[in-house]
């Protein structure tokens, strides 16, 4: 169904006739989701050139009642970024708005315009000899209000924290269209709440954000990168602790995967080069260890060495140049991708008190395959943060994870419950985890959350339906 025309007008007049797209035929990037299972069908898509046009264009919404879906690179995992009502809701892509505003070297501070890619600001970071280190295997779409709405993490938590952590102070359109400038580039600021941690993990329920004040690091000169074939999880977090205690803040990644999909990888990928030993032991470990200088870092090797002899460690293959690095962590990256290649992927991001991972592990695969023998798994993560993706794979028959999908879900976050886990450690809940989350956070929370909601956006037209659903009590419903 097509705009009204006094909405079109209305939005052609703010935004100009080319950024108002109406044509389903070029709808495609902004409503073909990253997973290949959410197909939005908007109203239109409204692309906005700079702050102020957002601006009028959320206050026309908002005066109207139209429901906004804020959308960045349209990269979420969770359907955070699509409508949830067809043909009643309008797409607004941040895209247009890419600027670099100021790079700061000397405060180690870079502003940006929310949709600039996450790749753009690792390139331009590094053109001011600087190091922006959040990373992950979408970073050439994911932009930065994206990373923001959903506190994005990836593979340098373990050093750098995540989205959360990296930024100073932002600029976000409030659901009424009033411009909030908390553009500050502050390390300490205690003057009351700290609304830009609301706005972040939010995932655009609270305010769009246009603006960031992004925190830059060193960029590292001296780099150490090992696969190393291990038996099980526990011998990994041994060699997690190991490494912790050896090269302290240094140690800049700690990754547990499974050989499983590294076999796929080299199946449905075949373009990447796997080497033959990561697939040779039934887990791997891929570990980094970087620093400034040379003469401040810990040697990866001596760690590796003593890991040897206390048999934990069964084989190993060193990145022997900076090419081999990029190649080492490709592989790592692409470990989704060859899963939804493969067909029949169920995916998930939980995060687990790290001591309980290996048991874990155990339990879940268990249970999972006692019930469902047909299902692959696919577990890998972020060890160091706790933080799993303990995927469920099916590329025989791909559609039977997904006609089960509920009940898979329901077993492995009733164990992450049970381990007093997280059922979302990145990706956030957007629409595809919402049910879960209402019934595992705690009540008392949701409440709140949803007071925070009703608060900023009484109308409820920001982002529907993602993260809350709208409780009959607060507003009345439209
Ligand atoms: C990763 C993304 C999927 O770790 O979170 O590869
Ligand atoms: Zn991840």
């Amino acid at each position: 169904m097509p705009l009204s025309r006094p909405n079109r007008e209305a939005m052609a007049a703010i935004v100009g006739h080319s950024n108002v797209i109406e044509n389903p035929k070029l709808f495609g990037p902004f409503t073909d989701d990253f997973t290949d299972h959410y197909k939005s069908k908007p109203l239109a898509v409204i692309r906005p050139k700079n702050t102020e046009e957002l601006s009028e264009v959320v206050k026309y919404c908002y005066a109207h009642e139209l429901p906004m879906i804020p959308q960045g690179g349209n990269t979420s995992l969770t359907a955070a970024a699509s409508t949830s009502k067809e043909d009643c809701q309008l797409i607004i892509s941040l895209t247009k708005m890419k600027r670099l505003l100021e790079v700061d070297p000397d405060s180690d501070t870079m502003t940006v315009e929310s949709g600039m890619t996450l790749e753009e600001v690792q390139n331009h970071a590094r053109e001011a000899d600087r190091l922006f280190p959040l990373s992950f295997g979408s970073k050439g779409n994911a932009t930065v209000g994206g990373c923001l709405a959903c506190n994005a993490g990836g593979v340098n938590v373990l050093r750098f924290g995540s989205m959360r952590d990296l930024v100073l102070g932002i600029e976000a359109v409030l659901p009424d269209g009033r411009i909030w400038n908390g553009l500050r580039a502050l390390r300490k600021d205690n003057t009351g709440y700290s609304l830009r941690d609301l706005f972040i993990g939010s995932e655009g329920t609270l305010g769009i954000i246009t603006k960031a004040v992004l925190k830059l690091y060193p960029q590292p000169l001296y780099m150490q990168i090992a696969y190393c074939g291990v038996q099980s999880p526990k011998v990994a977090l041994e060699l997690l602790q190991k490494c912790r205690e050896e090269a302290g803040s240094n140690l800049t990644a700690f990754e547990l995967i499974s050989s499983k999909p590294i076999e796929r990888v080299r199946k449905y990928l075949p373009d990447i080069k796997v080497p033959e030993n990561l697939t040779k032991t039934p887990w791997v470990t891929l570990i980094e260890i970087s620093s400034r200088l040379v003469s401040t870092a810990p040697s990866l090797f001596a760690v590796l060495e003593e890991a040897f002899l206390k048999g934990w460690i069964l084989d190993c293959v060193v990145a022997k140049s900076t090419k081999e690095e990029q190649e080492f962590w490709h592989i790592r990256e692409s470990i989704p991708l060859a899963d939804r290649t493969a067909g029949g992927s169920i995916h998930s991001d939980i995060s687990l008190p790290i001591a309980a991972i290996p048991e874990f592990i155990e339990v879940t695969t268990k249970r999972l395959q006692e019930r469902f023998p047909w299902l692959g798994d696919s577990v890998y993560g972020h060890l160091g943060d706790g933080n799993l993706h303990f995927n469920m794979v099916c590329p025989e028959h791909p559609d039977l994870p997904y006609e089960n999908e509920e009940e898979i879900r329901d077993i492995l976050y009733s164990e992450v419950n049970n381990f007093k886990g997280s059922i979302s450690a990145e990706h956030g809940i957007g629409q595809l985890k919402r049910e879960h989350n209402y019934r595992f956070k705690d009540s008392i929370e949701i409440e709140m959350m949803e007071k925070i909601k009703d608060a900023f956006d009484p109308k409820w037209l920001l982002n529907p339906d993602k993260l809350l659903r709208r409780p009959s009590i607060l507003s009345e419903d439209h």
